[in-house]
């Protein structure tokens, strides 16, 4: 996800060569931590309510978004790196976050991953809250926190069903998560439903008409002889966890109808543009030809809109 857009699993399906998702930065210390402080919470060891969502659950709980590529460690040298590399390879997440505005507000970020995004809004000020499906997300960013002395209120949770109660959140902030839970219409009626009157919702999802759509597709419909693939089984099959959806603008809009206020953009990322280490990762021939010959120029310039991510800022 990229990945989340760190992730970069798609990658390594253009080469021969894969990316293990075992993981050996999580400390034992920071798991009785974050167990601990779960514990508060519980519904972790209840079954997921549906196998996919389940699949969603393990995908990301073997590793979490940008964990292998991008996180050496887990003192806050290594928070620190990885902080770096995400907002080098992906800036335009500073401007649609705006961390700096949530100085007071209350904030719900869901899907927090390895906590980058989360530090910042807890380094500006919010009166901060964070879930996501996995354990391990939650005990990375529990850790995070911790090791800058930051404070949120952190619990393994599920975005279709917020335990949070009506009109609660300023802000509901999500980068690259919502199009990984099988029913995202749902997740958005529970933004909805958590944010106050007038209460701002940025929110990040896939945008189906992207050059890492068309790649994907190249490669795995195309290349593979069964061109009678749609981008949605190719979304569906070969883009991080199972079930991974993109939507086009219209279908964005659609989604958040009932919406007072929606601002829907999309950006050419390094994941269209070819231009992340993640990439050298995979010395496949033909993501090594890809990247050598990418017309990132010519691209940047007639087609600025074929971008993966699609941020959406909608009020409520
Ligand atoms: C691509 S990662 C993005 C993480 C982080 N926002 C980032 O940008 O690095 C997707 C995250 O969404 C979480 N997720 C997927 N479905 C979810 C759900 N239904 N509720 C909460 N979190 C979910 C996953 O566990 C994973 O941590």
């Amino acid at each position: 996800m990229p990945t989340g857009t760190v992730s970069w699993g798609w990658l390594g399906l253009l080469s021969p060569s894969t990316d293990s998702i075992a993981c050996d930065c999580v400390r034992a210390a920071a798991a009785n931590e974050a167990n601990h402080y779960l514990s508060a919470y519980i519904p972790i060891h209840e079954p997921l309510a549906s196998t996919q969502k389940q699949d969603v659950h393990d995908f990301w709980n073997a590793a979490s978004c940008g964990e292998n590529l991008y996180l050496d460690g887990s003192d806050r040298v290594a928070y620190e790196a990885q902080a770096q590399k995400r907002y080098a390879l992906e800036p335009y997440i500073l401007d649609f976050a705006h961390f700096e505005d949530s100085a007071g507000q209350r904030v719900l970020e869901i899907g927090v991953g390895l906590g980058a995004d989360h530090q910042r809004f807890a380094e500006a000020g919010a009166d901060l809250y964070g879930i996501d499906l996995t354990e391990r997300a939650i005990e990375h960013t529990s850790h995070r926190m911790a090791e800058f002395g930051l404070s949120s209120e952190l619990r393994v949770g599920d975005a279709e069903h917020l335990t949070f109660p009506d009109a609660f959140f300023d802000r509901v902030y999500s980068w690259g998560v919502l199009h990984h839970t099988p029913a995202t219409p749902q997740a958005l009626a529970e933004v909805w439903r958590v944010l106050k009157p007038g209460g701002r919702a940025s929110i990040m999802i896939y945008h189906k008409w992207s050059l890492v759509g068309i790649m994907l597709w190249l490669r795995y419909a195309l290349l593979s002889l069964r061109p009678w693939m749609s981008l949605d089984e190719i979304f569906s099959e070969y883009l991080e966890s199972p079930g991974t959806k993109a939507y086009s603008v219209p279908a964005a809009r659609a989604l958040f109808a009932q919406w007072s206020v929606v601002r829907i953009s999309t950006v050419l990322g390094h994941g269209d543009l070819l231009e992340s280490e993640a990439g050298q990762r995979h010395r496949g021939i033909v993501l090594s030809l890809a990247r050598r010959f990418w017309p990132r120029a010519i691209l940047k310039r007639f087609f600025p809109a074929l971008g993966l991510c699609m941020m959406i800022d909608a009020w409520k």
